[in-house]
């Protein structure tokens, strides 16, 4: 999947900033303590039992250290969503379990949707993430709505909009509540996204999601090129890809790390009603296995299977477009026809 430090770079360089500023005055050993109890939380793989994004502390900590990297994922898979889609990028977005707002974030920035509605049950995380939409430079976000809202106790009450994004939210949610929001989701628009970790666990949950969505008569857009089972499913594999992002030095304190870099593995669906779709032949699942005038792709492909594929030398503009040819993307790469950004309705 293409890194958002080569090609999001503007916005996530806005959203560190922006960071930067709202946390000013903030030392990382008094996020530290929150750091450390929303790691062992995410860890321990269970479904929290009480919101996990407390106090104030526990919601600057998260924007330091996890909102970026949530960015980086739903960026690079609202990216292949837009490569996925004939039709014209949804202009509104209704973001669930919106947390500080970084999948908003990614929609602005990938599809320049202009009315963003973002849901949380914290206000705490809505009054952060308030104030970083505030210093985006984006109009759309800082004139977006925040609402405060719990799915369990919501009912259907999501506002209507051209795309429904929950980045990250799944995980916090029991079987039950997954389902709700996949239909509440459904519901609410025709564009559905829900991005997780790319982990066994979080392609898991992706892959029940799928399920219903498709139950729901939707056609999957990305990461599948294909609505048939996921012939990764049951077969000691699940499907994640991976995205690179810069760390503030902030974010290296908190974490304790070195390196000015790190890589957010991620797992995505985002299914459609009604749009015309623009599916690729294939999805390549893996890094390309590069050798000596050969390049192997493992490939999800429209039939509904995956394979492995073989670019040689000889092969000419085939092979160099497999030698750059990243994990995550689709085999042949499909371009933007219009650069980069997307046009919206
Ligand atoms: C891991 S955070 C993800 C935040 C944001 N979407 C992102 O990608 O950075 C999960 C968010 O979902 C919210 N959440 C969890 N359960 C919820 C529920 N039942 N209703 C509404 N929001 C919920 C949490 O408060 C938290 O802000």
């Amino acid at each position: 999947m293409a890194h958002v430090t080569e090609t999001g770079l503007d916005a996530s360089r806005r959203l560190r900033r922006a960071i930067e500023s709202v946390l000013a005055g903030r030392s990382a050993a008094s996020l530290l303590p929150s750091v450390a109890r929303m790691t062992e939380e995410y860890r321990s793989g269970g479904v929290p039992s009480a919101p996990v994004l407390a106090g104030r502390n526990d919601v600057a900590a998260y924007a330091a250290c996890r909102m970026p990297a949530t960015f980086a994922a739903t960026w690079s898979a609202l990216r292949q969503v837009r490569l996925s889609l004939a039709s014209p990028g949804p202009s509104s977005v209704v973001d669930l379990g919106a947390g500080t707002g970084a999948a908003s974030w990614a929609a602005v920035d990938v599809f320049g949707s202009r009315v963003v509605t973002l849901l949380e049950q914290q206000e705490v995380a809505i009054d952060l993430g308030r104030s970083l939409a505030a210093e985006s430079g984006s109009d759309a976000l800082a004139s977006a709505t925040w609402r405060t809202w719990r799915l369990a106790s919501s009912g259907a009450a999501i506002p209507a909009a051209g795309m429904a994004v929950a980045s990250y939210l799944l995980g916090e949610l029991d079987p039950h509540g997954r389902a709700d929001l996949v239909a509440c989701a459904a519901r609410a628009a025709p564009l559905v996204v829900l991005v997780d970790a790319g982990t066994p666990a979080g392609f898991s949950r992706i892959l029940a999601a799928r399920a219903l969505l498709v139950e729901l008569g939707m056609a999957v857009v990305a990461p599948c090129p294909h609505d048939a089972p996921c012939p990764l499913d049951g077969a000691g594999d699940w499907c994640h890809f991976s995205t690179r992002l810069e760390r503030s030095s902030l974010h290296r304190r908190l974490k304790g790390a070195e390196l000015a870099y790190e890589d957010e593995k991620f797992s995505f669906v985002a299914a459609a009603r009604g749009l015309d779709l623009d599916r690729p032949a294939a999805r390549v699942v893996r890094h390309p296995w590069i050798r000596k005038g050969m390049v192997t792709l493992s490939l999800c492909a429209a039939g509904g299977d995956v394979r492995d594929e073989v670019v040689s030398k000889r092969q000419g503009a085939q092979y160099r477009g497999a030698r750059d040819v990243s994990w995550g993307a689709s085999w042949p790469e499909q371009r933007a026809a219009d650069g980069d950004r997307a046009t919206t309705a």
